[in-house]
């Protein structure tokens, strides 16, 4: 069986684990179990009959055939445990979300399920809003994580008593490079046929593949990164009675979490990947993100010249750019020792090129076609990746000092 638990036999297991009582499970028909696949196979449980009532994110790991898990899941956990050991660390927790137990034989960490929010995948693909205030927040977030983990020695030491950390720390360019170059018969078992192609397409282009590796080699490992900011691992709380100045979205308001007596509006969660590593593949992945969302919006066909495709895109990339700078902007704002990196920003957009290759890749491992969308990404992954200079005023408005 590749996992533990079921909709069926979890709220035997929460009483086991003595996270709810026995006797609040009544079958209660004001309680409900629902799936909710991400990565991992979620439950998400809500336990309305118990006093207060509880809402639960129940996380369990797929198993492989020898019933091995990778262990993601311990890591996450062991993190959010460590980030409460020094008081320079405390300031992190409302930026994280509540776990509240583990249980490392059976691969199975449970959270406290936030019912006042959304992710923010959901959130920008429903609204097509990009407010800049929202953008701020997440660059805020973001940088206070690197800034008080940056050469940390307390971190660091933590960090290299782990046991698997006597592997080498986080470098994802050189890792792709290594593993498009040596490419096995059995990824034809994985990837559907016609994405063969984009292994094709790679190796003819060495310029490609030469900048990645110069990528990998410009990596500079310096403080604890995410390395999966994807908009859904990205949390943003909802109230439905403010509205949100200027932009007319209802449901948000407007920069209440510049109080510092307010807690945060934005929680970074599933932490499974997190490393010591590169703050700017963090940043490029969020840019990457964005750039996703354009992609996708675009009508993609061979029969169309791409000025008048560019023209059609259903959400235009000059609609992002604000919102990029006001990442930025807050990003470099709440951690200024970032900008001793004379090659930071470079580093940026380059590391936005390498996620948008390694999610053609992703794509493909869950079968889905090397169709026009990922074509796309191809290209504009490898601008960003060739041409990092001439790609930031694109991307955010703004031209590099050469160094
Ligand atoms: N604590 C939480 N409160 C509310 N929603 C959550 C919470 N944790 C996760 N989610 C939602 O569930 C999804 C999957 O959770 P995540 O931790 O990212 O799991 P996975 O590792 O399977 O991707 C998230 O993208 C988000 O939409
Ligand atoms: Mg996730």
């Amino acid at each position: 069986m590749r996992f533990t638990l079921t909709t069926q036999n979890v709220l035997s297991y929460l009483a086991e684990q003595k996270i709810c009582r026995s006797d609040d499970l009544r079958q209660d028909p004001l309680d409900s179990v629902e799936s909710r696949l991400g990565k991992n196979f979620n439950l998400l449980v809500h336990l309305n009959s118990t006093q207060p009532p509880q809402h639960l994110l129940v996380k369990q790991e797929s198993r492989n055939r020898s019933g091995q898990v990778m262990g993601d899941l311990g890591r996450e956990w062991q993190l959010y445990q460590q980030l409460t050991q020094l008081p320079e660390w405390q300031i992190l927790q409302a930026w994280l979300p509540e776990a509240i137990h583990f249980d490392a034989d059976r691969a199975i960490l449970i959270l406290n399920y936030l019912l006042d929010y959304q992710d923010l995948e959901t959130f920008y693909v429903e609204t097509k809003q990009f407010p800049i205030e929202i953008a701020a927040m997440v660059g805020l977030s973001l940088a206070t994580f690197h800034r008080a983990t940056w050469q940390n020695s307390a971190f660091l030491a933590w960090f290299h008593s782990l046991p698997e950390s006597s592997e080498p720390a986080a470098n994802p360019a050189a890792e792709f490079y290594q593993e498009m170059s040596e490419l096995t018969p059995e990824l034809w078992c994985k990837v559907p046929r016609e994405g063969i192609q984009f292994y094709r397409l790679y190796q003819r282009d060495s310029k490609l593949a030469a900048a990645i590796a110069d990528l990998g080699r410009a990596n500079r490992i310096c403080c604890l990164t995410h390395h999966d900011l994807k908009f859904n691992n990205i949390l943003l709380a909802i109230h439905p009675t403010d509205p949100i100045a200027g932009s007319g979205v209802p449901g948000l308001s407007p920069l209440v979490t510049t109080s510092p007596l307010l807690p945060p509006r934005i929680r970074l969660i599933d932490w499974e990947k997190w490393d010591w590593g590169d703050p700017s593949f963090d940043l490029g992945t969020l840019v990457a993100g964005y750039l996703k969302l354009w992609l996708k919006s675009l009508p993609l066909s061979r029969e169309i010249e791409i000025e008048t495709v560019l023209q059609w895109a259903g959400l235009p990339l000059d609609r992002l750019q604000p919102s990029l700078q006001a990442l930025l902007q807050a990003y470099q704002q709440a951690f200024p020792e970032i900008g001793q990196d004379g090659n930071f920003l470079q580093r940026v957009v380059q590391q936005a090129g390498l996620v948008l290759c390694k999610s053609i890749q992703t794509r493909l491992y869950y079968q889905e076609p090397f169709d026009n969308v990922s074509i796309a990404m191809l290209q504009v992954g490898r601008t960003l990746l060739c041409q990092p200079q001439s790609s930031l005023p694109t991307l955010f408005g703004i031209v590099a000092k050469e160094d």
